[in-house]
């Protein structure tokens, strides 16, 4: 009982299914009043269904939901306390600006200049305090989010839910909204969870990620416990970029990735001879000299330039046929002239990740 004190949303062995269908399967997950949580994986993977549940727009099959301490589990959603924002603008076409966002209120029979005080506020809050008086069709995609953002916040909910809200905006609106919402997330203190397909969206909003794969919580981290320490090969593969090899467990706490040996930590859960994946992050290596204990001899196969970094395809006659790549600031690219076809001897920082094959 005391975590459901200490959470102000507890999912407890939350189950879905649509017919043989199961979206969800066994679902916990604790959220901590304020804290702004990310669902992500790739689409299909259950996400908007766990947020429908969380809402009472569609039920659980089985399990409970409790918020602030109360057991929400079969409520409808208009018995419970959130605001809710779609991917697709979801906005009364036919109302101003300022009728969508008091529409809430209104429902509520609020007194109209407390509506007008609030609405004002909140347009005031999202930085659309000059369209009080325009239709959704003359505004701008990223603005419209706004108008849902305020729209979603005028009750003054305890917990927002977002479906989304980004996707359907261009890269350069989507990368500012991300930092505004955040920004609004943190002044209010609004206890959130927002869904996502976007990696880089859940790293860089999240205090914690919920990764998510076929209606399977795979992970429940912080963004950076989520990049450094992925405890299954899918989030190693779909969170940031991964080189992954065949390897094999030898004695003396080393793995053995055809002719190369890595140095494991020694609480490795694997015993020799096991057939393994191990996996090393690009940034993870860096180019050395060949007098180096630990570097190998490579060759650049390919040169990707991104800018601040340089990412390099690398080939080593030590493990044929797999080909790894490391990034390389632009700074040391530089330094070293790198070219292709050219011989470079690089060194693994960290010891590899290893999972099952
Ligand atoms: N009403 C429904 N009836 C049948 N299947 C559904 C329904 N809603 C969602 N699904 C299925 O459940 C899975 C998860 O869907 P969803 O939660 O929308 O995924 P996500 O939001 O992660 O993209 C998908 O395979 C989807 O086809
Ligand atoms: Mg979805």
């Amino acid at each position: 009982m005391s975590d459901k004190q200490n959470n102000y949303l507890v999912i407890e062995d939350l189950s879905k299914r649509f017919g043989d269908f199961v979206a969800l399967k066994d679902v916990n997950l604790n959220i901590v009043e304020g804290e702004f949580v990310c669902f992500l994986g790739p689409s299909g993977c259950g996400k908007t269904t766990l947020l429908r549940a969380i809402a009472g727009l569609d039920l659980q099959s089985s399990g409970r939901i409790f918020q602030a301490g109360k057991d929400v589990s079969v409520l409808p959603p208009a018995e419970r306390d959130f605001g809710i924002v779609f991917q697709s603008y979801a906005l009364f076409p036919n109302l101003t600006v300022e009728k969508n966002v008091a529409y809430g209120l209104e429902n509520r029979k609020t007194p109209k200049d407390q509506i007008k005080e609030r609405v004002a506020e909140l347009l005031e809050l999202v930085g659309l305090s000059d369209k009080t008086q325009s239709y959704p069709s003359n505004l701008s995609g990223g603005q419209q989010q706004r108008v849902a953002l305020a729209r979603a916040l005028a009750t003054s909910p305890s917990l927002l839910l977002l479906d989304e809200p980004l996707s359907a905006l261009d890269a350069k609106v989507r990368a500012f909204l991300r930092h505004e919402i955040k920004q609004l997330q943190r002044k209010l203190g609004v206890t959130t969870v927002m869904v996502t397909h976007d990696q880089e969206e859940a790293l860089t909003m999240a205090d914690r990620i919920v990764v998510i794969k076929d209606g399977y919580v795979e992970q429940i981290g912080t963004p950076n416990e989520i990049y450094q320490q992925p405890q299954t090969k899918f989030v190693a593969d779909f969170i940031g970029t991964m080189n992954f090899f065949k390897a094999q467990v030898i004695e003396n706490d080393g793995v053995k990735i055809d002719e190369l040996i890595f140095k494991l930590e020694t609480d490795s859960e694997y015993f020799k001879g096991d057939q393994v994946i191990a996996a090393i992050r690009p940034e993870e290596f860096i180019i050395t000299d060949a007098s180096n204990k630990s570097a190998f001899e490579t060759r650049i196969e390919e040169i990707e330039f991104l800018g601040n970094f340089v990412r390099v395809l690398l080939s080593c006659d030590q493990m044929p046929g797999q080909t790894f790549v490391i990034s390389v600031e632009e700074r040391i690219f530089r330094l070293h002239a790198l070219e292709e076809g050219q011989v470079i001897h690089v060194n693994a920082l960290v010891s590899p990740r290893l999972y099952p094959l």
